[in-house]
């Protein structure tokens, strides 16, 4: 049983790592989600994840957390997710009673990596400010965390810029605190994430099963489409990649490497940069995810969709 965290900033994408966290208890005991301004504002992406946690009949604590990157101004991603942040479902008003922790997320997650009987797992969807923050706060939490593991930057290039990635390019000073804090990572980048699609078919597939699967179908669908304007033919579900990690890692293969962010203020502010050399000083602790069995990564997500149909 792994112990972790999961912070978010639902997102399409975050939500259905979120299903798929949902539906693997036995291996997953999930210490509580905290939410992070990015892909909307703060307010929009916690009643996001409290629509999902309803949904799903779930009791797991959530906290909300940082509204604003550590130095840079707040950008939100409406152009993918729409104004809520999660656009395409019209969820039940009474689902945004889920309940909030009076705790912001850097205290929340401090109490609950503290308290937890073994080393915890962090599962990271969205800008890095609420972790960059926990880690600067409250160092002493680092000897409790067994590894990191994003949804962020890429080698090869980026989404937001040509060369930066959202979550990274949001808050590339929280990325660089978290790259460099010496704790393992296990970046799941556009490297490995735009390989980690689902088709159109494969989509229609989720169409009036269920409860669950009726909210995935609607937000998978509206994320396919948004997707378009980015050139994909098929609709990538990036942070799912992370969640997917976790749950299998046989799925994925990738490379060690020693990854820092770009913080200046040039053209490559928020990209990830990864040292090749085999330099004796190089710190290689973050393992870069290049290749996914995509075959497998769809079956684990549809299976956690049906499981949770039936569940709910
Ligand atoms: C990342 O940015 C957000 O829009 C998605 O939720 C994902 O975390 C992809 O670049
Ligand atoms: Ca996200």
């Amino acid at each position: 049983m792994k112990n972790i965290i999961y912070d978010c900033d639902p997102g399409h994408d975050d939500a259905m790592a979120l299903f798929e966290a949902l539906a693997h208890p036995e291996e997953i005991n999930i210490l509580g989600i905290s939410t992070v301004g990015g892909n909307q504002k703060l307010e929009n992406v916690t009643k996001n994840a409290q629509h999902i946690l309803s949904a799903a009949h779930s009791k797991i604590e959530l906290a909300s957390g940082q509204s604003q990157p550590l130095v840079k101004e707040f950008y939100p991603a409406t152009n993918a997710h729409g104004d809520s942040g999660m656009d395409g479902h019209d969820f039940p008003a009474e689902d945004a009673n889920y309940p909030i922790s009076s705790l912001n997320a850097v205290t929340f997650l401090h109490k609950k990596i503290q308290s937890a009987d073994d080393l915890v797992t962090i599962v990271a969807t969205g800008p890095l400010t609420n972790i960059a923050l926990l880690l600067k706060t409250f160092p002493e939490v680092k000897d409790s965390i067994d590894k990191i593991i994003i949804m962020g930057g890429g080698l090869d290039h980026g989404n937001i810029t040509k060369g930066a990635e959202f979550n990274i390019w949001t808050d590339p000073e929280a990325a660089k605190i978290v790259f460099t804090s010496g704790i393992p990572m296990v970046m799941a980048g556009l490297d490995v994430t735009e390989r980690a699609y689902f088709t159109e078919d494969e989509l229609q597939e989720l169409d009036k099963k269920g409860p669950i699967s009726a909210i995935a179908y609607d937000l998978l669908s509206y994320y396919y489409k948004s997707g378009k304007q980015f050139g994909f033919k098929n609709s990538p579900v990036h942070d799912l990649c992370a969640m997917a990690y976790l749950i299998d890692p046989t799925l994925f293969t990738g490379h060690i490497y020693s990854v820092d962010v770009v913080t200046d203020d040039s053209e490559a502010r928020g990209m990830t940069i990864a040292d090749k050399r085999k330099l004796p000083e190089n710190k290689n602790s973050t393992l870069v995810l290049l290749e996914v069995d995509r075959e497998r990564y769809r079956d684990l997500f549809f299976q956690a969709i049906e499981k949770l149909d039936q569940e709910n």
